[in-house]
């Protein structure tokens, strides 16, 4: 009984102690740290981050050869592996610097799409507010920006009946539906396939943001079957800073264009996009769009050891921790703080939310780091609405629990007692809005 509780305290439960242990001593995470947001970035693991140092160590001491003769053939290695890691072929594969990127080259190249019998983009009420001012860059040019309630909708069918609607509603006007596969900060998970199936159903895009799903999801591009389909690999997925995908096909592939234009766009007007590009290690499409200039790769580098890192830590068992953290954050946090749905919403994987009270959201971090060694961040519902018209209600602030394998329970009860000694001083007070 004592055994029990001593190993509850500690955040290791007797049937996963070995486990986390293990493997907790195999990522880099600073001693004391409750790192509660790998909805921003997560620790590297020793074994990725030491192939990672090995390859800067080659290319600091020849640069020269690393870049003309070794790294193409790393890069193509690293496309095969994330491919065969999210059921995509290496050719449709893009690998960016991060989901930002991604999502940026596939609205540019919906934008090249759009006709003015269909300029309309029907996107999710809760999207990254970065990504709505990407696509309100192109509202100018006659590209109009909709928004679809989904975080009032109870369950995946109900989102799914929110976009059925504004679909018919749009009359044969949409070009594409955009939506967070998990979105942020509430944590729900959107039934993708479904709404890729319902887009093409209306003769429309989908353009998925990701960033959140490789590592907390399991993935099956080919399946989703979405248009284009960027991700992070640096946050659940833990691979180091840097790495981002995006997975894009068919018409929209066609359309791509590179952000930053340099020497593999020379090849895109004389050869065909798809041939085999040795320098680059893909297509020329993949050299026009993934190459800007010399910059440093090596975190798109190392997939196949992150992925190696996943087959040793096993896929289902981080999943299972994963929603059962999330599930006692829900528990245990939501006795101070709203939770924005209940343990066994349908909804929610690994990543929480809770209401809070409006406050200066860069205080409110160094608060929790300084009170004790906490990485928790708030933010609002809906970013940035008033730039890109979606409405001009006040947002409701929310903290956000990020609850990754590598956490414990003892993070999380950390957490709940900064909370209460922060509510107790008001946090409204403390660092206003
Ligand atoms: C839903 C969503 N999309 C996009 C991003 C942007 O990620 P990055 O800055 O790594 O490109 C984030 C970051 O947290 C996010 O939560």
């Amino acid at each position: 009984m004592k055994l029990t509780l001593l190993l509850h305290v500690t955040g290791c439960s007797p049937a996963n102690m070995n486990w986390t242990d293990d493997f907790r001593s195999r990522i880099n995470l600073a001693p004391g740290v409750a790192n509660l947001n790998a909805g921003t970035l997560s620790p590297t693991p020793l074994p990725v981050l030491e192939a990672a140092e090995a390859l800067r160590r080659k290319q600091a001491l020849m640069p020269h050869d690393f870049f003309f003769r070794e790294a193409g053939a790393i890069l193509k290695q690293a496309r095969t592996a994330l491919g065969d890691e999210l059921g995509a072929k290496a050719r449709d594969l893009f690998l960016l610097p991060n989901v930002t990127w991604a999502i940026n080259l596939a609205i540019r190249a919906a934008e090249r799409l759009k006709t003015p019998g269909r300029h309309v983009v029907l996107a999710a009420n809760c999207e990254y507010g970065s990504l709505l001012h990407a696509w309100s860059q192109h509202q100018a040019s006659g590209l109009q920006l909709r928004f679809v309630s989904v975080d009032s909708c109870r369950s995946r069918a109900e989102i799914l009946r929110a976009f059925d609607a504004a679909l018919s509603e749009c009359a044969g006007q949409a070009l594409a539906i955009y939506f967070s596969h998990v979105a942020q900060p509430t944590g729900f998970v959107l039934p993708a396939r479904d709404l890729v199936e319902l887009a093409h159903r209306h003769g429309a895009l989908a353009i998925i943001d990701g960033a959140h799903a490789p590592g907390l999801l399991p993935l099956d591009l080919g399946k989703i079957g979405a248009d284009a389909y960027g991700g992070n690999l640096h946050k659940w997925m833990m691979a180091p800073t840097g790495a981002g995908f995006l997975h894009v096909t068919g018409a929209l592939q066609d359309a791509l264009s590179p952000l930053v234009v340099s020497w593999g766009a020379k090849h895109l007007s004389t050869h065909n996009r798809h041939e085999q590009d040795d320098f680059f290690g893909g297509t020329h499409l993949q050299g026009a769009v993934e190459f800007h200039g010399v910059t440093d790769r090596i975190p798109q580098m190392v997939m196949p050891q992150v992925i190696q890192f996943w087959d040793e830590l096993n896929r289902d068992r981080v999943r299972a921790r994963q929603k059962e953290l999330s599930q006692y954050a829900i528990k245990t946090i939501g006795a101070i703080l709203e939770p924005f749905v209940q343990p066994d919403d349908e909804r929610q994987w690994a990543m929480t939310a809770f209401k809070f009270e409006p406050c200066d959201r860069k205080a409110f971090r160094s608060w929790m780091w300084n009170h004790d060694r906490i990485a928790a961040v708030t933010t609002r519902l809906r970013e940035d609405v008033e730039e890109t018209g979606q409405d001009t209600q006040p947002q409701p602030y929310f903290l956000r629990v990020s609850a990754s394998w590598f956490n414990t329970t003892d993070d999380i009860d950390r957490l709940t007692h900064a909370l209460r000694a922060l509510l107790r001083l008001r946090p409204r007070e403390v660092f206003p809005a």
